[in-house]
């Protein structure tokens, strides 16, 4: 469970394993959206994958894409990001850094997902 001063609900940041974990639930935008089996809960977007009940709308993915995939969009009441043009994902991972409720998981283009958690992750007194 991860708290942020952003946030005024309780972020799960997402699944990384969701494309193998998670099951398609049907299509959003040209993109699939995932959902768990037993739990609540959607992510859309493969290669760019947004948790949506993680996703706190600050936007931060979108000033820094530089292929503009996101698009903001209205969930209910909350705003959120979608990945609409994932396509052009050039997988610089600038979302992934900025996000600050890991609402965000690119896939992985190379190497493992231990390899890019570790480059993801900061030391405290560097953040
Ligand atoms: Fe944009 Fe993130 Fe891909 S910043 S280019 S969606 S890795
Ligand atoms: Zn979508």
């Amino acid at each position: 469970m991860l708290y942020s001063a952003e946030c005024n609900k309780e972020c799960m940041p997402i699944n990384r394993d969701y494309r193998t974990s998670w099951h398609v639930v049907g299509t959003h935008n040209g993109h699939d959206v995932w959902s768990p089996s037993r739990e609540p809960g959607k992510i859309h977007g493969t290669t760019v994958g947004v948790h949506f009940e993680s996703c706190i709308g600050c936007l931060k993915c979108i000033e820094v894409c530089p292929t503009n995939v996101f698009e903001r969009m209205r969930l209910d009441s909350a705003l959120v990001v979608d990945p609409m043009r994932e396509s052009e994902c050039i997988l610089c991972l600038a979302c992934e850094m900025v996000c600050p409720v890991e609402a965000i998981a690119v896939v992985s283009s190379g190497g493992s997902d231990k390899t890019l958690d570790s480059l993801l992750s900061f030391p405290d007194d560097l953040t």
